[in-house]
């Protein structure tokens, strides 16, 4: 049984996985969270397979040994399509990855064409040929990888100026794929475009439902502590990267409860 002030780790390439920090704030307001952005390795979905493997299975080795959390949350789509398996090999505490949320979508869509908008690696990954075959059998499932929408949530989150090209160009291209006129379910396969869900309501109309899985992530991490005593105490934010990287996310993390940004 895991001590009672023992972390829950969330990881991600940056801002994005707080999309899962705020489901998961509704189910378990007490458990203590330590959120690490790995700034310095920040866009994943630009990198290869084996760069992306490497970092995140490093760094969350290195990060259990350091924070010896009770679970280790992988909050980003990119990071958990390509490196979960591996990860789950070497570290002993359960892992919970982010995968795009297609089972959800292929229940809801109605005309049988769903839009998947995600990062470049993310987009090319098995993982996500074998979700599609499992759950979207006889839908069409169009994938577009919006790499801007990236920068754009962390510009989001840091009080920015937003350019909004990067969401009409996903729009237009999703629009332009077969059938693509009758798409009525987008899936959000990145942590960080669930920050960007009103721009892109507004882009795609109100035809179009945005599903993300923060929620249903929250709620297995939830079940697997079920029972076990949670301490609240302050949550801490960790950053790799240079001092300056989590520059104007301040407002935001103290919005949730984080103490200021240290750099790991
Ligand atoms: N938040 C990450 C995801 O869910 C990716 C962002 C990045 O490219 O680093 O895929």
């Amino acid at each position: 049984m895991a001590d009672a002030s023992s972390p829950i780790l969330l990881f991600d390439s940056g801002v994005g996985g707080l999309t899962v920090y705020d489901a998961l704030r509704e189910v378990l307001p007490d458990a203590p969270v330590i959120y690490a952005a790995d700034l310095a390795g920040l866009p994943y979905g630009e990198k290869t397979e084996a760069q992306v493997a490497a970092r995140v299975a490093g760094l969350l080795g290195r990060m259990s040994e350091r924070f010896r959390p009770r679970l280790v949350c992988i909050a980003c789509n990119t990071a958990s399509t390509i490196a979960l398996g591996m990860v789950r090999d070497v570290l002993e505490v359960p892992i919970v990855g982010t995968v795009p949320a297609i089972k959800p979508a292929a229940a809801m869509t109605r005309s049988g064409v769903i839009g998947l908008v995600g990062t470049g690696a993310t987009i090319r990954q098995r993982y996500v040929d074998d979700l599609e075959a499992e759950f979207a059998q006889g839908k069409a499932l169009h994938r577009i990888a919006a790499p801007g929408l990236v920068a754009l949530a962390e510009d989001k989150l840091r009080s920015r100026a937003l350019d909004l090209a990067a969401v009409e160009e996903a729009r237009a291209g999703l629009a332009a794929m077969p059938r693509g006129g009758e798409m009525d379910t987008l899936v959000l396969a990145c942590t960080h475009f669930s920050l960007l869900k009103e721009e892109l309501g507004a882009a795609f109309g109100p035809d179009v439902a945005l599903v993300d899985g923060a929620e249903g992530i929250a709620r297995r991490i939830a079940h697997l502590l079920e029972g076990q005593a949670m301490t609240p105490g302050a949550n801490r934010f960790v950053v790799t990267g240079p001092p300056g990287a989590a520059e104007g996310l301040g407002p935001c993390l103290a919005a949730r409860g984080f103490s200021p940004p240290e750099p790991f």
